[in-house]
């Protein structure tokens, strides 16, 4: 039996493949390479000294995800693929609501269809949306999202639990991420986001490395400690373990669970970057420029509900994942594209 990891060659699911495979589970991953390389399957292999197979297939695809489903012994799903751009949604809505809905939407078909009925999902803190104040709570009202992206996943929530509720034989486990950070240690997997990156820590170690001049600092009047914006920073590599225990648990019961998956502390702009300078021993020149549109002060998870009931706890570090960073920065500065 395998567990079928869709997105799977992209950040956080590379990082997931490397941690269900050393726990002796067995995967085939699917992706359209719209966002990645077929390279980190490669370097997955590498990592873990184990073989999987790849499927390259787009989640909108009905007929070739049943050709997937008809060909292998596939009895869960975790889904990570999507588009996930907070700018470019804005820019291209239809886009996003077509991939990540119409993509999950079919994608359950199919899995109906062939009576495999476990899904572990990619959502994200931005469903607390605005007007919640952190630490956010699993039981927390959701809603009140600032762009199409964070909107595809409160839609793909609601389908979710719509699903659940019509047929208990469901399985389903829908984990909000926090800020996914770091890389494994091997340095041969990590984050590589085409052009400039949106997100913090892409942008500091892309500084660091020579390849941007300084950080832009978006805002340091913000009612936080320092002024700057606070964010709950996971290691990608306990967030990939999140995973393992989540899909172990959606396994045996059948439920539809949310689980947040953070460290449940905060971290300010200027923090992060004064943990990266310690960490690596190299300077991040910033500048403060004027606050992002639709950025909140502060975001941060309650973690309690994942080490209650998953016994799961983020054991790295900002520190650990600004290390974790750099010497995947370092060693690959262009990322997959070399
Ligand atoms: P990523 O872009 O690195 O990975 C997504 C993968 O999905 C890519 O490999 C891409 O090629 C693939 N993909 C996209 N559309 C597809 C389609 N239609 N069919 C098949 N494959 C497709 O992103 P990531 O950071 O690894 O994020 C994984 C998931 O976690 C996404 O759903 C994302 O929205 C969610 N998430 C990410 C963050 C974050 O900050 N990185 C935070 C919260 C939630
Ligand atoms: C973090 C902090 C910025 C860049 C986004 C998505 C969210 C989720 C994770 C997927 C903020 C500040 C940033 C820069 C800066 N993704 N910043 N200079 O906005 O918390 O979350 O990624 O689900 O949906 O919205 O993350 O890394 O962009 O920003 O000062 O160049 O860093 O203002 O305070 P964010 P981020």
């Amino acid at each position: 039996m395998a567990i079928l990891i869709t997105g799977g060659a992209g950040y956080i699911g590379s990082h997931t493949c490397v941690e269900l495979l050393n726990a002796g589970k067995e995967i085939v991953v699917l992706d359209n390479y719209s966002n990645s390389s077929p390279e980190v399957n490669a370097r997955v292999k590498e990592i873990t000294g184990k073989d999987f197979e790849t499927v390259e297939c787009d989640i909108r695809d009905e007929k070739g995800l049943h050709e997937v489903f008809s060909k292998y012994d596939i009895d869960s799903v975790i889904h990570f693929a999507g588009l996930k751009a907070v700018g470019e949604s804005c820019q291209k809505p239809l886009e996003y609501y077509e991939n990540n809905i119409g993509g999950t939407v079919n994608l359950l078909k199919v899995m109906a269809a062939h009576n495999v009925k476990t899904i572990v999902f990619s959502s994200s803190a931005t469903v607390y949306g605005e007007k919640n104040v952190a630490p956010f709570h699993e039981e927390m009202e959701v809603g009140g999202t600032t762009n199409p992206y964070g909107t595809t996943k409160l839609y793909i929530e609601t389908i979710l639990q719509d699903l659940w509720k019509s047929d208990n034989e469901w399985s389903v486990s829908i984990l909000r991420y926090f800020n996914p950070i770091g890389a494994h240690s091997s340095g041969r997997i990590g984050e590589s986001p085409n052009g400039i990156p949106n997100n913090l820590m892409p942008y500091i170690s892309q500084v660091a490395v020579g390849k941007r001049e300084k950080l832009s600092v978006f805002g340091d009047d913000y009612e936080t400690e320092d002024g700057t914006g606070v964010r709950d920073y996971i290691h990608v590599v306990d967030l990939a373990l999140g995973h393992v225990v989540a899909l172990e648990r959606a396994m045996k019961i059948n439920a539809c669970e949310v689980f947040n998956l953070g460290t449940g502390k905060g971290v300010s702009v200027l923090e992060l970057v004064h943990a990266f300078e310690e960490a690596t021993g190299v300077k991040v020149p910033y500048v403060i420029a004027p606050r992002r549109p639709g950025d909140i002060a502060t975001s941060y998870s309650d973690a309690s509900k994942a080490e209650r009931v998953l016994g799961w706890k983020a054991t790295r570090n900002a520190f650990d994942a600004c290390r974790d960073t750099w010497n995947w920065q370092k060693n690959n500065p262009d990322g997959y594209s070399v």
